[in-house]
């Protein structure tokens, strides 16, 4: 069985209901998280507090994420979204002080960036950064120089078809929703446990989100934990199971998608929509 049939396995294993618990013991932290079937939470932010320079950004942000799971990440401009995302991945910037981060029983917290991201943290960045240079087919193959490898070359090709068409191509010349396509492609080339994505519609077209939102679909289908960041509330709204609203550095709404389309007066205070 592949490593992505496992997770699917266990994912649906897990997903009969939501089954949330409060639970007073967590395994590796002893705090309390949310819990599925009195297991501790795949991933969870507990207290995390982050900094550039000496700005307070992350202001005690707490959340757990179940395996599986796809979770809006939502707020206005300059909520701190980017910034959460970014403190997950163990960017140098923001730097975080204060807290702890877990995905499969790792402490993420404890980890620099590269040690993250071989941990299973894959961050899709706004700005997408493809190797100048370099081939789609080049970019792929540069994410799996080192191993844990994730999905092979043909599978990535087979979910984004476009991109198996334009692989000699250099990926700096792609479209901007190919690139997306090819950004998201090399998270997926390594072998990654929770994916990271910051606006992934962002600039495109209509046609090609709703191409790239079939294709998050199908991930999400596959069982991938995802933590999606989208200035189109009502698409990730949509995609995600449940959703996270920041307002200020700190989660203002931690509930199911469906509530938040459904409170207008919720939408209007803190997403402006
Ligand atoms: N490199 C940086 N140095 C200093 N402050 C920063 C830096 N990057 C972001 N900030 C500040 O941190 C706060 C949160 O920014 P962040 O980019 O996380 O917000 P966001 O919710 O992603 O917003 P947007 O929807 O505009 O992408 C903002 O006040 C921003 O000005
Ligand atoms: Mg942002």
């Amino acid at each position: 069985m592949t490593k992505m049939e496992r997770v699917t396995k266990k994912a649906k294993q897990e997903s009969g209901g939501l089954g949330i618990d409060f639970e007073g013991e967590k395994a590796p932290g002893k705090k309390p998280t949310l819990t599925t079937g009195g297991q501790p939470a795949f991933f969870s932010c507990w207290d995390i507090h982050a900094y550039y320079g000496e700005s307070y950004i992350v202001q005690g942000v707490n959340f757990d994420v179940r395996e599986g799971e796809i979770v809006a990440l939502l707020g206005r401009n300059g909520a701190g979204k980017t910034s959460t995302l970014r403190t997950i991945a163990r960017t140098e910037n923001p730097a975080l002080r204060r807290g702890e981060i877990w995905l499969d029983h790792k402490p993420v917290h404890e980890m620099a960036a590269h040690e993250a991201a071989q941990s299973g943290i894959g961050l899709v960045p706004e700005d997408r950064r493809i190797i100048q240079g370099l081939t789609v087919e080049e970019n792929l193959k540069l994410a799996q120089i080192a191993p844990p490898h994730g999905w092979s070359l043909e599978r990535i090709y087979d979910l984004f078809p476009r991109l198996g068409e334009r692989r000699t191509q250099e990926g700096t010349t792609l479209s901007g929703g190919e690139q997306q396509m090819l950004s998201i492609g090399r998270a997926l080339a390594r072998d990654i446990k929770l994916l990271l994505l910051d606006e992934p519609y962002e600039g495109l077209a209509p046609v090609i989100v709703k191409e790239i939102e079939r294709t998050l679909e199908e991930i999400k289908g596959l069982g991938m934990t995802t933590i999606i960041v989208e200035q189109n509330a009502i698409a990730a709204l949509h995609l995600a199971d449940r959703a996270i609203i920041l307002d200020m550095g700190q989660i203002v709404f931690d509930g199911v998608s469906q509530e938040v389309l459904d409170d207008a007066d919720l939408r209007q205070q803190y997403l402006a929509i």
